[in-house]
């Protein structure tokens, strides 16, 4: 098991859980999704596991550490990416990834051979000495999920991984998931986009108001519910737990 979430509960303010006593666990070499509507808690969750939010209540533990007392080995471990995350915009990709390499003490020689095969495969090359507030969505997205994977983390937190990204950066980016699974990696990531969950994903968690309502494969979800295809499940389980 790499990833193992126990009656985690959020409350920022008032009565109301954001996160609502939610458990699930994630074995290692699989991609597990969140998939949930704008507000359901995703971002909120995914904050909790990558420790950077304390859970108001329940437990996350990660491979053989526990959050929040092992914070520190548990950030070796993960790679997190998230929409919120901003570059400086007077860096350059260059100068960022060379930071994060020295920040993560990835061997000095190393980091130029690494650079170069990280920046070729996603694009960069051509870009990697312009500004960040020159460049494209799609390619600040691809520079952020180059740096988020420098240390190889075995456990992979994207939130939203392709939001904002044309079809074929998106391919870039899904096919890339696929390749790091296929390496053994263990990877959650949230998405409000049910083909994307569909097609990438092993196990997929319905996250509703907080609650994780119904998990498992696109299969098991669409025949559980006696649906057509995964879209229509996600409709019918959608209506039936939220709660106006
Ligand atoms: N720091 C905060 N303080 C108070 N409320 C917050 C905070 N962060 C998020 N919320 C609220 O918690 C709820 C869940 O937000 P969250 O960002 O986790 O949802 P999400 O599933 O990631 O949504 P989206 O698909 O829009 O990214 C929302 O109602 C949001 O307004
Ligand atoms: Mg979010």
């Amino acid at each position: 098991m790499m990833l193992e979430v126990v009656n985690v509960c959020k409350r920022y303010t008032g009565d109301k859980l954001t996160v609502d006593n939610v458990s699930f666990s994630v074995d290692k070499g699989t991609i597990y999704g969140l998939l949930g509507p704008n507000g359901a808690g995703k971002t909120t969750l995914m904050q909790m596991i990558a420790t950077l939010l304390k859970p108001t209540s329940g437990d996350i533990y990660i491979g053989p550490y526990k959050a929040p007392k092992d914070t520190l080995q548990i950030h070796k471990m993960i790679g997190f990416l998230t929409t919120e995350v901003k570059l400086d915009p007077i860096s350059t990709p260059n100068k960022l990834y060379n930071f994060f390499a020295e920040l993560y003490e990835i061997p000095k020689q190393y980091i130029k051979d690494k650079r170069q095969q990280d920046f070729d495969r996603f694009g960069i090359t051509p870009f990697a000495d312009k500004r960040i507030v020159d460049l494209s969505t799609g390619m600040k997205q691809k520079v952020s999920i180059a740096i988020s994977l420098i240390h190889e983390p075995p456990l992979i937190i994207f939130d939203e991984p392709t939001n904002g990204l044309d079809i074929l950066t998106s391919k870039l980016v899904t096919d890339y998931l696929l390749e790091l699974k296929a390496q053994g990696r263990t990877i959650i990531l949230s998405t409000h986009i049910f083909s994307l969950a569909e097609s990438l994903c092993d196990e997929i968690g319905i996250l509703v108001d907080g609650k994780l309502v119904l998990s498992g494969s696109a299969a098991e979800l669409t025949e559980y519910t006696n649906s057509k295809n995964f879209e229509e499940a996600f409709f019918k389980i959608y209506s039936e737990h939220h709660k106006e």
